[in-house]
């Protein structure tokens, strides 16, 4: 079938079916341009919660379509590829965060929602990269544990140092091996351009970016900004939706690894096999699922 008229029976189908497109600002461009809703983490949980739709098909890895299952549980959710996961995500189980619990008794875990249902189940709030130094203000106690990210784990206790913040050793392989001094070879070569960069990245990218957000918050940022060139210290994904609304500016990739393998494994025609199919679909077990949807509740409550 040609892409033309994939796309087509992509409209069709969804139509038919009564389902939506969700995919993360990570997918390949072609994604973006037929989905319903482009976003980064949080934008896709919400819309997920409050959707009407009967089907969602979730483009991007597997622990956001399992959010949105957890938060939408009488709707079919489709992860197109299946093998899309998160490789931070499966840094910790239920039995590392037991153990990392039971060395900290008197904190409570807050878990970045790059993580199992499971180790969601076992946690007391879940975050996104665009709320996290939010949620964590709002906890009243002092000592926290922070699953799986030590990169967002260590920002977040800059920025809110009255608290204990302890992490846990995950990272993400794609913004972890960006480094410090690629900053500085690229700032000597455009002086002008302002670095944005994710808080997955580790400390010493992130001490000397001027802006750090999550890829929406990123992709914001730059539109509003005057100024006319800048360094993206994220995923190449968001290069699409930053280009696209800004013709005129000009987008430099921090560095040429900043691709997540896991994000490029959806292609067009996994989008339209899924409506067809109606496949891969995610389930989750319904006594996880409600300890789950309580961590994700009381996130979406303070978001
Ligand atoms: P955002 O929530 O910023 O979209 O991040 C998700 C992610 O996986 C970043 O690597
Ligand atoms: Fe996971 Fe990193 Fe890929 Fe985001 S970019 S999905 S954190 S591996």
């Amino acid at each position: 079938m040609r892409e033309i008229e994939m796309i087509k029976e992509i409209q069709r189908l969804k139509k038919e079916k009564n389902a939506i497109i969700l995919a993360h600002n990570y997918q390949i461009p072609e994604i973006q341009e037929i989905a319903d809703l482009v976003g980064d983490s949080l934008k896709l949980s919400k819309k997920a919660a409050e959707t009407d739709a009967d089907i969602i098909v979730l483009s991007g890895v597997n622990f956001m379509a399992e959010t949105a299952k957890i938060l939408s549980p009488n709707k079919k959710v489709l992860l197109p590829a299946h093998d899309a996961g998160c490789p931070m995500a499966d840094m910790i189980d239920t039995e590392k965060l037991k153990d990392f619990k039971e060395e900290h008794k008197d904190a409570v875990v807050v878990c970045y929602v790059n993580s199992s249902a499971e180790v969601k189940a076992e946690s007391d709030i879940c975050c996104t990269s665009s709320n996290a130094v939010k949620i964590i203000k709002s906890i009243e106690a002092d000592k926290i544990l922070f699953v799986p990210d030590k990169n967002l784990g260590h920002y977040v206790s800059k920025q809110v140092p009255e608290k204990e913040i302890i992490s846990y050793k995950g990272f993400c392989i794609t913004h972890h091996r960006v480094q410090g001094r690629e900053v500085d070879h690229i700032r000597s070569e455009y002086p002008d351009a302002e670095v944005l960069v994710h808080p997955e990245c580790s400390p010493d990218v992130v001490e000397k970016a001027d802006f750090i957000g999550s890829t929406s918050q990123i992709i914001s940022y730059a539109k509003e900004s005057p100024s006319k060139v800048f360094i993206i210290g994220t995923e190449m994904g968001v290069l699409h939706k930053l280009q696209k609304d800004s013709p005129y500016k000009r987008f430099y990739l921090l560095s040429t690894g900043l691709i997540c393998n896991n994000m490029k494994k959806t292609r067009l025609v996994d989008i339209y096999n899924a409506l067809a199919e109606e496949k891969y679909e995610i389930t989750v077990n319904e006594s996880t699922r409600l300890k789950a949807l309580n961590a994700l509740n009381k996130m979406l409550e303070i978001s």
